[in-house]
């Protein structure tokens, strides 16, 4: 297997309907795909992200316990050799305990064009209403390294749509949501082209921090 053939072994975490998730596992299947989906992670027992799961059949556990809730997923990340995580749609904050332990290999998928309509609060139907009220032209979606600031990471890729008249705050997140689809997993693949295998760190002898 050459550098370029090689599939990173990756993490989805996620609270929510799972559609990015979705859109990555489909990708994954593509036989250019640069990256695997060997767990899912939820702190949602009923989210649709358990549901792609299933129909992909793969792993997935659901860490609701707040005191253990850092050490259960590093223990998870481990056990499958996870090389990248990627959060889609993950209502926590992300604490630099999980971000050190990958690495720093952690990418996000955000509602806007970063660096505008980003940072604390900034998440869901409020980043659209924000591009709405400050009368910007164009909107979109960005995918960034995570780090301790929110949506502060560097920028792995990002794509725009034009705003129409008559959108609103839903419109705009439908819209939107259909370009992240596509987005992702490009931006993903991209990662993956930039950090060659030997670059990523794989825990294969891991003593946990925790
Ligand atoms: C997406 O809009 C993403 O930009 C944001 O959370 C949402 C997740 O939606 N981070 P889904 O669960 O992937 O449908």
């Amino acid at each position: 297997m050459n550098e370029t053939s090689y599939r990173h072994r990756v993490a989805i975490i996620g609270s929510g309907s799972g559609s990015n998730a979705r859109a990555l596992c489909v990708h994954a299947q593509e036989t250019e795909a640069l990256y695997s989906v060997e767990l899912i992670v939820t702190n949602k027992p009923n989210a649709g992200i358990v549901g792609v799961a299933g129909e992909f059949g793969i792993p997935v556990i659901v860490c609701v316990e707040q005191s253990t809730f850092d050490s259960d997923i590093c223990s998870a990340l481990d056990a499958r050799r996870i090389e990248i995580v990627l959060l889609a749609g993950f209502m926590r904050h992300v604490s630099d305990a999980i971000i050190a332990h990958v690495g720093g290999n952690i990418l996000n998928i955000h509602p806007s064009l970063l660096p505008r309509h980003g940072g604390h609060g900034m998440y869901g139907i409020h980043v659209h209403r924000a591009v709405l009220a400050s009368g910007d032209n164009v909107t979109g979606a960005t995918v960034h390294i995570v780090t301790s600031e929110y949506d502060q990471g560097r920028i792995i890729d990002r794509e725009m749509i034009v705003l129409h008249g008559n959108d609103t705050a839903e419109h705009l997140q439908d819209r939107v949501k259909l370009i992240e689809h596509t987005l992702y997993p490009r931006a993903v693949d991209k990662f993956c082209r930039e950090n060659s295998r030997s670059s990523l760190t794989v825990k294969t002898d891991v003593k946990s921090s925790f």
